[in-house]
Order: C-alpha cells, then structure tokens, then sequence
C-alpha cells in the first residue's frame, strides 16, 4: 500500500528562498519516490481567512503559486495538485470537527498565537481580524490533512503545532465514533526553517526579507548588496567567521561547489565581503536561471496551468468524496 502524503500553501505571494529551501525542494524530491500517493493544496479558503477583504488578490495568486511550483519541477503527473474552495467536502468536514476542539485549545495552538501577535502589532489590536475563522483554520487544516488520508505532511517547522491540532482532533473522532482516521506525522526537511538575509531567524514575506525565486536579477543583486556578514570585519582584509555571516549561509543553501575556498579565504582576511556577494550574486542566478526559464514557459501557457489545476482537483476531489462517504456513515448522518 502507498503512503499518502498530503501538504498545503497558502496563495498569498509568490514562492521564496525560505519556502522553497524549507520545504517545497523537499516536495519535488518527494513526488519521485513510488512509495508515496502525493496530494499537494492550494490553501486559498485558508488564505481567505487573512485576506478575505481582498478575493482578487488570492484568486491571482492561486495561479501565481501554480506556476511557481510548476517552475521549480512540480510534476502534475506525479502530484494532485489541487484548489482547496474548489472541493466542498473539505468545508463539509471542518464543521464536524469543529464540535471536537475548544475554543481554549485553539487559543493555546502556538502557530495561532503568534499569528494574533502578529496581527496586534500590525493593526494595533486583535480588534477586527481574529475572526472566528482565523481561530478556527486549524480545524480546517486538519480536514485538509484528513480528507485526502493524510498519514505523512512534508512542511517546515512552523507548521508542527498545527499537525499536532489535527492529530488531537482525529483522536478525538476516532474515540467518539470509531477508529476511522489516520493520525498523521509531520516530515521536516533538513533544513525546516531558513534565515533571512538580514540575518533574522526566520524569511518571510511579512518580515519583509525575503528573496522570491521569480526576482529579477537587479532584485537578487540588490538584496544581497545588503546582507548582513560578520560585524567584526570592518576592512577588507579582516578575518572574519563565515559562521555568523548570511552571506555564506546561503552560499551553503545553494551548494556553492566553491564553498571550502569562500570559507577558509573569509577566515583567514583573503576575501572582501563586496567580492564573497557577487559571488553569491551570481551562484543565486546560475540556481534561479533554469526556473525562471520554465516561469517564462507557464507564463505564455496559461491554458496549461488552469488544465492541471482542474485535473489535479477533479482527481482530488474523489478521493474527498470517499473519505466524505466514511465519515457520514461513522457519524451517523447517512441519509
Ligand atoms: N498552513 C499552511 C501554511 O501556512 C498551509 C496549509 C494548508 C497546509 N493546509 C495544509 C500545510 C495541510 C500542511 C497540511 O503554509
């Protein structure tokens, strides 16, 4: 039997170095492997609960998504991909597990409380945006999990306390009308979470850092220009510690094939940060050149991309039918 694995994006903003080596490179190694049935979602209701005042702008960027993924080698032969709003039975099972979490344990979910936090500094207070369906997409993204027997979810770190909500509500489920549900287990990548270039703990495109892999290269030029090496290395030819540098942690995430020679020339002052970038500079154009080739590709195919996304949601979509069948029969709401 295959394993289903199962794993979701919001469609809020093109795809950026800190998804794609966090997570999404994880996927595409992923898709090969026979031993798995891959479902991969485009999370556009959960989007819509941070940006439901502005439909347009998710709408734009599910196909934004879409040709991202397709670009870094997505392969839809080998991937259901999917549009979440697109398959009502996903909405159909968050209303039943809505009645097996309490508002309290969602209050508690670390994902969400950084996200209300988050919100309180951007907007001043919760006021407004903790609506009921922010507080609630947890239960929706264990419906995600759930709809399609998600047993393995391939995501960066952030996204374990949400899979840790989804295994308490199976749980649940499972105890209350029988053992029906799969509990499923997170799959980090090595590299579950990635610094930004301003050397913050984390890329985001809320931080504000982050390099997206459709810049142009004058974008790429000037958000290396402006990362964050050792402070200590004032002069050119200082000895500085690659190890604090951001300069040389991404030239790590992108496999400098030269990286020995940029380490021991940064520690022993025989090389000037301005030389270490353009380097960077141009290893990230030589790694971002095949993709954005493809980009270039799905952007004059559009009728391609809206294809797949059909395709890959009707297939979907049965498969949410059938978990929809069980659940209704276990919950006793068969008519
Ligand atoms: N919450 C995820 C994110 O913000 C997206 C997501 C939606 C997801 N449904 C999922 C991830 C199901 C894993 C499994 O990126």
């Amino acid at each position: 039997m295959k394993k289903n694995i199962l794993t979701g994006i919001r469609p809020t903003g093109n795809l950026h170095l800190g998804h794609y080596f966090g997570a999404s490179r994880n996927w595409i190694k992923l898709q090969d492997n026979p031993e798995y049935d891959f479902h991969l979602e485009i999370a556009d209701v959960q989007a819509l609960t941070d940006h439901f005042d502005d439909p347009s702008k998710v709408r734009e960027n599910v196909y934004e998504l879409a040709m991202d993924l397709l670009s870094i080698g997505l392969d839809p032969k080998k991937v259901h991909l999917f549009i979440q709003s697109q398959i009502p039975e996903i909405a159909e099972l968050t209303v039943f597990y809505s009645n097996l979490v309490t508002m309290a344990r969602l209050y508690r979910n670390p994902t969400v409380k950084t996200e209300i936090k988050q919100k309180k500094a951007l907007f001043g207070n919760e006021g407004e945006s903790v609506t009921y369906g922010f507080v609630g997409y947890p239960v929706s993204q264990a419906a995600d999990i759930t709809a399609f027997n998600g047993e393995l979810i391939p995501v960066g770190e952030d996204q374990l306390p949400l899979i840790e909500q989804c295994r308490e509500i199976v749980r649940k489920f499972n105890s209350i009308y029988g053992d029906l549900l799969k509990e499923p287990e997170p799959l980090l990548s090595s590299t579950p979470r990635i610094k930004g270039l301003d050397g913050s703990e984390k890329m985001g495109k809320s931080l504000g850092n982050a390099i997206y892999l459709k810049d142009s290269e004058e974008e790429i030029s000037k958000k290396i220009m402006n990362a964050i090496t050792d402070p200590n290395k004032i002069k050119k030819d200082d000895p500085a510690n690659p190890h604090i540098c951001m300069v040389y942690y991404y030239h790590q995430l992108i496999q400098n094939p030269n990286l020995e020679t940029v380490c021991e020339e940064c520690k022993k002052g025989h090389r000037g940060c301005v030389q270490c970038k353009k380097e960077l500079i141009q290893k990230m154009n030589e790694f971002l050149d095949p993709i954005r080739e493809k980009r270039k590709y799905y952007e004059n195919h559009q009728e391609e991309v809206e294809k797949i996304l059909k395709e890959g949601t009707e297939s979907a979509r049965a498969t949410a039918k059938e978990t929809m069948k069980k659940v209704r029969e276990a919950m006793k709401i068969n008519y």
